[in-house]
C-alpha cells in the first residue's frame, strides 16, 4: 500500500489504474480509523480493483468553536488499518495541498438537505462536507464511493450532489458498525469519560424503542418523535439537540410514515456531541429496520 500526500501524485496513480481498465473505489475519511471505517474499506476492496482511502481533517466543515485543532489524528495507525483492510492508497494531503489558494471561493451547497438536523446546529458544516467531497470526486474520479449510514444526512447529501453534478460515481451506503452495547463507533467516542461511556448506549436504545412503535403500526411521525424525546428526558447527562423523524432520501419532514424513514438523534453526552439513527423501510404494514451491525459479528 502506498501513502500519497500530493494531489498531483494521486491523479497520476489513478490515471495509471484507469489505463489498465481498473475500477476505482474511494473511501473518504477524516482518519483516526475505527472498525466502522474499516468496514467501508473492506467493502470497497471487495468491489473495486483499486481502493483509495482519503484521510483529511477538512477545516471547511468545522465551526469556529468546534474541535478542528483537537480532532484525533494518528496517520501511522490509519496506514496500518487501511492496509490490513485492503486499501491500495492512503491519500493524506495537507491543507495547503487541498486548498492551495486559501479557503476556496467556490462552495457546494445542497439546498434543503443541508439545512435541518445537523445543519441547524452546525451552520456551514454540510457546505464544507459537500465542497470537500466534490473535490475528492474530481481528484479520484471514483467508480464507487463508500459512505456510512451512521451519518445518514451526509449520505443523503452526497448521493444528491453526485446526481445533481453528474458525477459518474455510484454512492454506496454501508451499515453502521456498533459496539456490543449498541453505541455507534465514532472517532469522537474517545472523548467520553467512563461514566459518559456508560450513558451513551441510551441513544441507540431510545432509537430502537421508537422504531418498535412503527413496527407495531404507528404511522404518525409526531407520536414517534415525542416518544423518542420522552425516552431521553429520563436520561441524566444526556442533552438532546434533536430527535426527529424524516424522509431518509430527502431529509424532508413527513406527515405520514411510509417509504424510507430516518429516525435521527443528536445528543451531547457531557461535552461530546454524538449522532445516531436507524432507517425503517415501510411498505404498508411491512416494516424492515436497518440499524447496523455489532462490531465483530458477521
Ligand atoms: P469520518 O467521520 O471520518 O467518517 C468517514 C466515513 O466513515 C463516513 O462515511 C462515515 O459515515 C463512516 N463511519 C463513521 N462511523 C461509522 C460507523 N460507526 N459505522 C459505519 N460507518 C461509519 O464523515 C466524515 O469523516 C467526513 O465528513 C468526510 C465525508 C470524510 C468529509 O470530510
Amino acid at each position: 500500500m502506498k501513502k500519497i500526500e500530493r494531489t498531483a501524485a494521486l491523479r497520476a496513480a489513478i490515471t495509471a489504474v484507469r489505463r489498465e481498465g481498473g475500477q476505482v473505489g474511494l473511501v473518504p475519511t477524516m482518519g483516526f480509523l475505527h472498525d466502522g471505517h474499516v468496514r467501508l474499506i473492506r467493502q470497497a476492496a471487495d468491489e473495486c480493483d483499486f481502493v483509495v482511502v482519503s484521510v483529511f481533517v477538512n477545516p471547511l466543515q468545522f465551526g469556529p468553536t468546534e474541535d478542528y485543532e483537537t480532532y484525533p489524528r494518528d496517520i501511522e495507525g490509519d496506514m496500518m488499518k487501511a492496509a490490513a483492510a485492503g486499501a491500495d492508497v492512503v491519500f493524506c494531503p495537507d491543507v495547503q495541498d487541498m486548498y492551495p489558494d486559501g479557503p476556496p471561493l467556490t462552495s457546494v451547497r445542497v439546498a434543503g438537505i443541508s439545512e435541518p438536523l445537523c445543519g441547524a446546529g452546525r451552520p456551514g458544516h454540510f457546505d464544507g462536507v459537500a465542497t470537500v467531497v466534490t473535490k475528492l470526486f474530481g481528484l479520484c474520479e471514483p467508480d464507487r464511493a463508500y459512505f456510512g449510514m451512521k451519518d445518514a444526512q451526509q449520505l443523503a447529501l452526497v448521493s444528491r450532489l453526485a446526481r445533481d453534478l453528474s458525477f459518474r460515481v455510484q454512492v454506496v451506503p454501508c451499515a453502521t458498525v456498533r459496539e456490543p452495547d449498541g453505541l455507534a463507533l465514532s472517532s469522537r467516542n474517545k472523548y467520553l469519560s467512563e461514566q459518559e461511556r456508560k450513558t451513551a448506549p441510551a441513544i441507540y436504545a431510545a432509537l430502537l424503542e421508537a422504531a418498535e412503535l412503527v413496527v407495531h403500526g404507528e404511522r404518525d411521525p409526531r407520536i414517534v418523535s415525542i416518544e423518542l424525546r420522552q425516552r431521553f428526558a429520563r436520561e441524566q447527562c444526556l442533552d438532546i439537540e434533536y430527535a426527529e423523524v424524516r424522509d431518509a432520501g430527502t431529509i424532508a419532514a413527513l406527515d405520514h410514515l411510509s417509504g424510507d424513514v430516518l429516525l435521527a438523534v443528536a445528543a451531547r453526552v457531557g461535552r461530546t456531541r454524538l449522532i445516531d439513527n436507524v432507517v425503517l423501510h415501510i411498505d404498508g404494514e411491512k416494516v424492515e429496520m436497518e440499524a447496523g451491525e455489532i462490531q465483530g459479528e458477521p
